[in-house]
């Protein structure tokens, strides 16, 4: 009996850290752009060149660049890019606030990604 009543928990507890470790990938590595901005810990001083160019190349200049275009939109270089920072639509976009198509357009940038573009903007958005 008290044999069945242990195997009985064990399995409960079992299956409960399943769960959780589903739960935990779910919100980790599905949904980007959940979680809190605060957990991010973004350093002072961003650069664009070293911080934010490696996102723009990766996850926005393959559609925006001197040749594709999309949109007429060009990101890959400081120039280009002010613009879009002084009208708001860089963070719009990349916020997905409505009335701007949201960019990326398949996804939504990490967290902490979104929140070293929005202190950058904060601190000067310098050609750093
Ligand atoms: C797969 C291609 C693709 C990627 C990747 C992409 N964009 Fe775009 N983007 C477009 C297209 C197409 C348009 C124009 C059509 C539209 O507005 O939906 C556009 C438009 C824009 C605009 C103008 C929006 C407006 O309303 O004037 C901005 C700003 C922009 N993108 C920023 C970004 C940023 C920042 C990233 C990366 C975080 C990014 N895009 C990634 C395809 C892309």
């Amino acid at each position: 009996m008290i044999y069945r009543i242990t195997l009985f928990l064990g399995a409960i507890l079992l299956i409960g850290s399943v769960e959780m470790g589903c739960y935990y990938d779910n919100e980790e590595d599905l949904y980007n752009g959940g979680g809190d901005p605060d957990s991010c810990n973004v350093r002072d001083n961003i650069s664009y060149m070293d911080d934010l160019v490696p996102i723009l190349d990766t996850e926005c200049n393959t559609c925006h660049n001197a040749n594709d275009r999309f949109g007429n939109v060009i990101l890959d270089t400081y120039d280009n890019l002010a613009p879009y920072v002084n009208n708001g639509k860089l963070m719009g976009v990349i916020n997905h606030e409505s009335g701007l198509s949201p960019m990326p357009p398949s996804s939504k940038l990490e967290t902490c990604d979104i929140a070293r573009f929005e202190k950058w903007i904060n601190e000067g958005a310098a050609d750093n």
